[in-house]
């Protein structure tokens, strides 16, 4: 949700600053702009994508912009004032002496603007970010150091100190070239160390082609980078160290490689994130290893109850995880949104293991759960897929999914790598308890090391999906049922039709169509049905199929997702597409990926930006 990139070095800055915004557009694209430092401030910037932002700077052509050597540049989810080029960030100060990018939600602007205003200060755009680039010039005039960075960052955190909400801030001063200010509450900041530069950004991947040295920021602290240094300090400026660490995947990770769109090659890499979810994670003891665990084997056999909170896709992800978590632990456990979660006062003590599920670690949500939780008392264990981000920081115990950089807005394999840590969640709860032995979890353990293989195949086997899609474009709605884990399968693939086809699409219980949604079919309604594997438990199957006939009966097309070698569906299939053979409670895996593929070739025949969803963003910093 919005994407900063400042940098401080020799090199010309825009075009730094440009590729990293390219790489960070996924976090919004209502707006983007620049500012660079040189021998003035110069600011561009433009509402809509960055395509925009680059056509006004060539059609502008401003070597001094090309010249300078520091600069920030912003990419917008808009918040506070429509997407238009007056709101756009860089922010100038009233005195043109400054300019603040921003990301996150000053809750006290309307306070700070009335304020200013009362002072004579005249503002140019709706945001809540302009308050605080007028903030900063006052700010200047009374502030300490020796140097014009050091004063910049001095007034920096005497204006976040006025601050309420979430925001990272970047901020250039023209009277302190060659330095870059940043400050971070509830939102996220990284710094890449360069060797006589370096770099500031809401995320390695803006700056992971220059350097792979990162420094993680702690809540509430400023940071000055300039080339040769980078000085960090909480917000009454008391010296604070940075947790150092390197960044092990390439930079063609966050690269399309070859594919039309991001969410093309994420579907596809599926099969290695998977691989790289359950790598090394049974020791010679058949243990299962957590990334970072601050929680004893103690705590987590004193555990009664679970909770799940997420939001989106990774709720999903919670609701599939309940079926294995309750089956293999005998615990009871509870899947709600992130969003709810905090205001229904939920009964939560020490013996509550909470379990943040996010694949950003940034969606704010999920973190103001995940704190609530905390302040009740329970244990949390992050699941997550991007390391050091706040959620896992802010947490008892970490898996980390290691799925790579996922850039689509929708997510493809941070769902299925979810699933598996939820896996592993729920059978290292049930060894640590005692009830199962490390022989049953190394029996299950080796079905998900098949999964790699078996998505795979599935992936294999698409072509006839995207014949189906190029079909279904102009549909007017699609539903999509299921029962037990495939439910949640059922929500995943309506909601990934949604986002990107902008379709109507439900996904429902089988069981709940007669209760009221059957009304919905009408002749010719697309219906996938995502039905369960007839080995094991054969009723659920055999109601599925009768839930099938009934809304064929009302003139359905139904779109049948099933087990290979299920004959039974075939009579009321209008289409038929099979997935391997698969345990029941690991099916999700399977199933839900030709979900995947059929909402990304519906958008693409409609004709939307698959990558860049209207009105979304990748990592969703505001409640
Ligand atoms: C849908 C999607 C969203 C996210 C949700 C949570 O395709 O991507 O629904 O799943 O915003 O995001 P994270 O996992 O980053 O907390």
């Amino acid at each position: 949700m919005c994407g900063i990139v400042g940098y401080a070095g020799a090199r010309p800055a825009l075009n730094i600053v440009l590729d990293g915004l390219r790489r960070l557009e996924y976090r919004g694209y209502d707006s983007a702009g620049v500012a660079i430092v040189g021998t003035e401030l110069l600011t561009t910037k433009r509402a809509g994508k960055l395509a925009n932002l680059e056509k006004a700077l060539a059609d502008e052509g401003n070597a001094a912009l090309g010249a300078g050597t520091t600069g920030i540049g912003h990419t917008r989810w808009a918040t506070h004032g429509g997407p238009t080029d007056r709101n756009a960030h860089p922010h100038r100060s009233f005195d043109g002496r400054v300019a603040v990018i921003h990301n996150g939600i000053i809750e006290n602007f309307a306070r700070l603007r009335a304020e200013l205003e009362a002072a004579g200060v005249e503002f140019a755009s709706d945001t809540d970010t302009e308050c605080a680039a007028h903030l900063l010039a006052q700010a200047l005039q009374g502030a300490v150091g020796d140097t014009p960075g050091e004063r910049l960052a001095d007034a920096m955190r005497a204006v976040c100190r006025r601050l309420e909400g979430a925001f990272t801030l970047l901020a250039v001063d023209v009277q302190a070239p060659g330095v870059v200010v940043g400050a971070r509450r509830n939102s996220p900041l990284v710094v890449g160390r360069g060797v006589g530069e370096n770099y500031l950004a809401s995320d390695v991947s803006a700056f992971i082609e220059h350097t792979r040295e990162a420094v993680e920021l702690g809540q509430d602290q400023v940071v000055l980078i300039s080339g040769d240094a980078i000085v960090i300090s909480d917000f009454e400026g008391n010296a604070a160290e940075g947790k150092t660490f390197h960044i092990d995947w390439d930079a063609s990770a966050a690269e399309k490689g070859g594919y039309d769109y991001f969410m093309l090659k994420e579907i596809a890499e599926q099969p290695h994130a998977v691989a790289e979810t359950l790598l090394g994670r049974l020791n010679e003891h058949g243990d299962l290893m957590l990334d970072e665990v601050r929680l004893s084997d103690q705590d987590l056999r004193d555990v009664d109850k679970v909770f799940i909170v997420a939001c989106g896709t990774a709720y999903h992800s919670g609701m599939v995880a309940k079926y294995a978590i309750e089956h293999w632990t005998r615990i009871p456990c509870e899947v709600e949104l992130a969003s709810e979660f905090r205001y229904r006062d939920p009964v939560l003590d020490r013996s509550t293991l909470v379990v943040a599920i996010s694949q950003s670690g940034e969606t704010m949500d999920t973190l103001m759960a995940l704190r609530h939780a905390k302040e009740q008392k329970a244990r949390v264990l992050a699941i997550c897929n991007t390391n050091g981000s706040t959620i896992p920081r802010e947490s008892d115990a970490v898996l980390y999914t290691h799925a790579g950089p996922e850039i689509a807005v929708a997510s493809t394999k941070a769902f299925l790598t979810q699933l598996v840590a939820c896996y592993l969640v729920g059978l290292h709860l049930a060894q640590v308890r005692g009830v199962k032995y490390a022989d049953e979890v190394a029996a299950v353990v080796a079905q998900l090391q098949e999964m790699p293989a078996k998505v795979e195949q599935v992936l294999s086997m698409m072509e006839p999906i995207r014949e189906l899609a190029r079909d279904l474009a102009e549909a007017k709605s699609v539903l999509f049922i299921g029962r037990h884990v495939s439910y949640p399968v059922a929500l995943e693939g309506a909601l990934k039709l949604k986002e990107l086809a902008y379709m109507h699409a439900e996904g429902f219980a089988a069981g709940e169509l007669k209760h009221g949604p059957i009304a919905l079919i009408d002749h010719g309604t697309p219906v996938v049905c995502v039905v369960p594997s007839p080995r094991g438990r054969g009723v659920l199957h055999d109601k599925v199929v009768s839930n099938i006939q009934e809304v064929r009966a009302r003139g359905a097309r139904t779109i049948v997702i099933a087990e290979e070698g299920d004959e039974a569906v075939k009579p009321y299939a209008d289409h038929l597409f099979y997935v391997p053979v698969t345990p029941t409670l690991l099916a999700p895996l399977v199933t839900t990926v030709p979900l995947q593929v059929l909402a990304c070739e519906i958008a693409s025949a409609r004709g939307h930006d698959v990558d860049q969803p209207r009105n979304l963003a990748k990592s969703v910093t505001v409640e």
